[in-house]
């Protein structure tokens, strides 16, 4: 049996905007997915068998990553899946980083690649960056430019994104997880349809380019307040592009005033909120009352890894 696990993420800065090109930020969490692949006489998932609409992330590493003798996969979740904290990319990661360990080829780049592809077949269009995170951990930094600590570079269609090692700020994060299940997917193609044929749409995912940019200069300087201030616009930036709710409001709302700022991350239309403060008991109690499930969450977690490595029995 083979067994890696890998992190879930939150995106501080650049969602949606990063599908088209532009830079986004995110910090790789402490909820992970572990997946296990033992050979079998056939394919099955938590031991059911293998089907392509149940388990598409799977079934798809599998086309990606593996072209051995059938296998079982096991997997075990610590991140609520639909809740914008990286399910998808952790499940693809741990997936793609087991059966290239199985095959003696565990290597973070091509763990990176081939679980893009994966993502980017399922969703039918996606960044780089929750699979980049997931396989790298710690924080990445996407952008269009080339930059220090360069990890790797990714390109689909016309589009490159430049992927690099970010230092983790030593800031506190509580999520607000709404526990509205929102798929990735419908939401991405939304906003590409808004931005095709809208200005106003077009020129809010540049202003979250640069909101990336003046996020990551504000981090640099500790300016925990600008930081704050940057959340805040790119949530309401995230509304007018269609990706709200109005539960994500409801949490956001409830962190006003007692935390820097706040803004839904990941793919929104539920799923989770996340604030930055020094209070993380004051901020989750404000997120419990508002009726969202209160998860503090350590930044920073290593990437995909190896948990163990045992011969199979069978
Ligand atoms: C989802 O976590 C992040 C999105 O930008 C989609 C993507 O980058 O593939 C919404």
């Amino acid at each position: 049996m083979t067994r890696c696990s890998a992190p879930g993420k939150i995106i501080l800065f650049g969602e949606h905007a990063v599908v088209f090109g532009e830079s986004a930020l995110a910090l790789a969490i402490d909820l992970r997915i572990t997946s296990a692949v033992t050979k079998s006489t056939g394919y099955s998932v938590n031991g059911h068998p293998m089907k392509k609409r149940h388990h598409a992330y799977v079934s798809a590493s599998l086309d990606e990553a593996w072209n051995g003798p059938p296998i079982d996969i096991e997997t075990s979740s610590e991140i609520p899946s639909g809740s914008g904290l990286g399910s998808s990319a952790a499940v693809t990661v741990s997936c793609v980083g087991a059966m290239l360990a199985a095959k003696g080829k565990f290597e973070l780049e091509s763990i990176a690649r081939m679980a893009f592809e994966v993502e980017s077949r399922v969703q039918g269009r996606a960044s780089p960056i929750d699979t980049s995170t997931s396989t790298h951990g710690h924080g990445v930094l996407v952008s269009p430019e080339k930059l220090d600590n360069l990890l790797w570079r990714i390109e689909k269609g016309n589009i490159f994104w430049n992927i690099h090692h970010c230092e983790v700020p030593k800031l506190s994060f509580v999520v607000g997880y709404t526990g509205i299940h929102a798929a990735t997917g419908p939401l991405v193609a939304k906003v590409r349809k808004l931005v095709d044929s809208d200005e106003k749409a077009a020129s809010n995912i540049s202003r979250i380019g640069e909101i990336v940019g003046e996020g990551v200069d504000a981090l640099k300087r500790g300016d925990k307040q600008k930081v704050g201030k940057l959340m805040t616009e790119n949530h309401r930036i995230l509304n007018e592009l269609g990706v709200g709710h109005s539960a994500l409001d409801k949490l956001v709302e409830a962190c006003r005033g007692i935390s820097y700022g706040a803004k839904l991350t990941g793919a929104g239309g539920g799923g989770s909120m996340i604030c930055l403060t020094d209070d993380v008991v004051q901020v989750s109690k404000a997120i419990a009352n508002a009726d969202g499930e209160p998860i503090v969450v350590r930044v920073g977690s290593d990437g995909v890894r190896m948990e163990t490595t045992e011969v199979s029995r069978r």
